[in-house]
């Protein structure tokens, strides 16, 4: 029998739960029945309640807007909902407007998160003692830097070495996570993942702007030669490796999430070619291949990403379900048969190059 409000045992607090990967989430853990959630988000440019559309009837689902970086809200959820988990996911993800506004990513991904450790240790000393409360925090394996074409992958011992606005800011984020395990007794596990695609990635990153650039007929992006190379991983799998470090993950450790598929950029954009040309040809029959246009690059721009994930795979008993090929195909369909979700997206902001987006005015941050 299906449970309902207030029977299950469990309820997790999930921010950024209306963006790309947290959404994903949400829409797994209940579509398992595993625990009542409470999505809590802010609604920036990022997020959208579309998103989280087919469970606007799940009596075990609540959307709450707020600001992690608002004390009295946050102070307001633990308060309301007595968490078991809280599951951080609520960020400024993009490196390319890092770049061109970092005080944002300072002060939702820094500031923001220290709010949240604060008040998740207040809930955990007081009204939330004994409860079994646990911290996922959800990083990036860009807080260790570039590698060379020869260095091994990173690994959890791999020093921080962040070289954009957005991985230096993750970076503080997980410092902060780190002391507060260390030096409260916060109950935390922290994620560090690779590159993610998956359904309802905000189009202006590097697969999402591929699709959509070659259906629209726009010129294809390329960063310089399209040789940076990163680590991609299908997002249930993501999603899948944080539940694992929250059930079986011990307090204190990182566990770096990836699935063994480093692809440098025109890989990336090949293999998306490849799929269009076969299961959604263009009019004329040209290859959508004639629209790779290359862009200046990225300042700054990390040559190498690639994750060692031996010890999740061994200490949580995870492992990536999906192949590189197949999810890539499954992410390619998910966009041609939700148009609409995008075009919406798409009249917001200009997607001819990779962040040049404007924010949208309404729910944006200040
Ligand atoms: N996308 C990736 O490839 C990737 C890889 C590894 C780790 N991560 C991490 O996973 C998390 C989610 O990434 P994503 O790609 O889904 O990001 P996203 O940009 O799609 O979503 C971020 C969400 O956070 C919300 N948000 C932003 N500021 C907020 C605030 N101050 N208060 C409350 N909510 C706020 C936004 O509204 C949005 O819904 C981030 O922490 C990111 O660093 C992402």
């Amino acid at each position: 029998m299906k449970q309902g409000l207030g029977e299950t045992r469990d309820c997790w607090i999930v921010t950024g739960g209306a963006g790309f990967i947290g959404s994903n989430f949400v829409r797994m853990i209940r579509s398992m029945g595993r625990a009542r959630i409470i999505t809590f988000d802010l609604l920036t440019y990022a997020g959208n309640l579309r998103n989280l559309d087919d469970l606007r009837n799940d009596p075990d689902h609540h959307f709450v807007q707020g600001d992690i970086r608002d004390r009295r809200a946050v102070d307001d959820i633990f308060s309301r909902y007595q968490p078991t988990g809280l599951f951080h996911f609520a960020a400024e993800s993009h490196v390319d407007r890092s770049i061109e506004n970092p005080e944002a990513f300072i002060e939702t991904n820094v500031n923001g998160t220290f709010v949240l450790l604060d008040e998740a240790l207040r809930y955990h000393k007081g009204a939330g003692a004994g409860r079994g409360f646990r911290f996922l925090h959800i990083s990036t394996d860009e807080v260790y830097g570039s590698l060379s074409p020869t260095d091994p992958p990173f690994t959890e011992r791999t020093p921080y070495a962040p070289n954009s606005p957005y991985a230096a800011s993750k970076a503080a984020s997980d410092h902060l996570a780190r002391a507060y395990v260390h030096t409260y007794g916060l109950p935390l596990v922290t994620t560090n993942c690779s590159n993610n695609y998956g359904p309802f990635q905000f189009p202006e990153k590097l697969i999402p702007t591929v699709i959509l650039s070659a259906l629209e007929g726009r010129p294809i992006p390329v960063y310089g030669e399209g040789l940076n190379i990163r680590d991609w991983i299908y997002v249930e799998d993501h999603c899948d490796g944080v539940i694992a470090a929250f059930e079986r993950g011990k307090t204190g450790e990182t566990y770096a999430l990836g699935a063994g598929n480093p692809r440098t950029n025109r890989e990336v954009i090949s293999a998306i070619v490849e799929i269009l040309d076969r299961i959604h040809p263009a009019a004329g029959g040209e290859s959508y291949g004639r629209l790779v246009t290359r862009v200046p690059d990225r300042p700054g721009h990390d040559l190498r990403y690639e994750i060692d994930a031996t010890k999740a795979r061994t200490e949580l008993s995870w492992k990536p379900a999906h192949t590189f090929s197949q999810a890539l195909e499954k992410t390619v369909l998910w966009y041609l048969e939700n148009r609409d979700w995008w075009t919406e997206l798409r009249g917001r902001y200009d997607g001819s190059r990779q962040g040049t987006g404007r924010r949208k005015e309404a729910g944006g941050q200040p």
